[in-house]
C-alpha cells in the first residue's frame, strides 16, 4: 500500500515554480530521500505532504486520504496523528524545558506522561538535559529533542528536512541511528539532505531540479 502519493502537484509563488507538476508515490514503511541544489523545492514539497501548506495544484493522498481537500483544522488533525516532524525550522518552545517541549506533544494527544516523556529523552541520550531550555542546548541535543517529540505518537510517517544539517559526526551518527530505529519499529521515512552519506541510508533517492523531479535513484 501507498502510504503517500503526490499527483501532478505545483507550488507557484507569481512567476516562481517552486514546484511543476511533481509526482512521487511512496509505500508504506519505505525509506526515502530527497536531494537537490538549494531553491530546488525540497522544504516546499515536505511542507506539503506535513499538510503545513496546499499545493496551486495538484493532488496530495496521505494513508488514502486526499489532503488537498481538507480544511485548516483537519490538516492539523491529520499532523498530530500520523506525522512526525523533524525540522530544523521547526522551533522547540523556547519557554520551556526539554521535558516540557516533550510533554506538549504527548498534550496533543491527550495523555500527558511525564515518566514517558522522560522514556523518548532516554531513548535519544538526553536524560540528563531533560530540564535544559533549549537555548542551554546545542544544535544536535535540540534536533534530537524534537526527535523524542516525534517518537510520542509512534508517527506512520517521519519527515525529516536536513536533520543532520549542523550536526558534527557523533550527533550525526546518533540521529541517523534514531531514524533506523523508528524505521524498524515501521514508520515511512523521507528525509531531506544535501549528505550523499545520508541519503544513501533510503532504499530510494530522489533528485529534485528546478521543483521538478530529475532522477530517481535506488540506492
Ligand atoms: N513563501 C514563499 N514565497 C515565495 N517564494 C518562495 C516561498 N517559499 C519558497 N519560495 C521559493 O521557492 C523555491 C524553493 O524553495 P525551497 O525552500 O523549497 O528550496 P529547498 O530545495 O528546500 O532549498 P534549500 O536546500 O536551500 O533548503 C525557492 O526559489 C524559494 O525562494
Ligand atoms: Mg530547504
Amino acid at each position: 500500500m501507498n502510504i503517500l502519493e503526490v499527483n501532478n502537484v505545483s507550488k507557484i509563488y507569481g512567476s516562481l515554480h517552486a514546484l511543476s507538476d511533481v509526482n512521487l508515490t511512496v509505500e508504506e514503511g519505505k525509506w526515502l530521500s530527497i536531494m537537490g541544489p538549494s531553491g530546488s523545492g525540497k522544504t516546499t514539497l515536505m511542507n506539503i505532504i506535513g499538510c503545513m501548506d496546499k499545493p496551486s495544484l495538484g493532488s496530495v493522498i496521505l494513508d488514502g486520504q486526499d489532503i488537498t481537500q481538507l480544511s485548516l483544522p483537519q490538516l492539523t488533525e491529520i499532523r498530530r496523528d500520523k506525522i512526525g516532524l523533524i525540522f530544523q525550522q521547526f522551533h522547540l518552545v523556547s519557554y520551556l524545558t526539554a521535558l516540557e517541549n516533550v510533554m506538549v506533544a504527548q498534550y496533543y494527544h491527550s495523555m500527558v506522561d511525564e515518566n514517558e516523556a522522560l522514556q523518548a529523552l532516554e531513548r535519544v541520550g538526553l536524560a540528563a538535559r531533560a530540564k535544559h531550555l533549549p537555548r542551554q542546548l546545542s544544535g544536535g541535543e535540540q534536533q534530537r529533542v524534537c526527535i523524542a517529540r516525534a517518537l510520542i505518537n509512534y508517527p506512520k510517517l517521519i519527515l525529516a528536512d536536513e536533520p543532520t544539517g549542523n550536526l558534527d559526526e557523533s550527533n550525526e551518527a546518533m540521529v541517523m541511528n534514531l531514524l533506523h530505529q523508528l524505521h524498524e519499529e515501521g514508520s515511512t521515512i523521507i528525509v531531506v539532505t544535501h549528505s550523499v552519506e545520508v541519503s544513501k541510508h533510503a532504499q530510494t533517492t530522489v533528485v529534485l531540479e528546478h521543483g521538478k523531479v530529475a532522477r530517481v535513484i535506488n540506492n
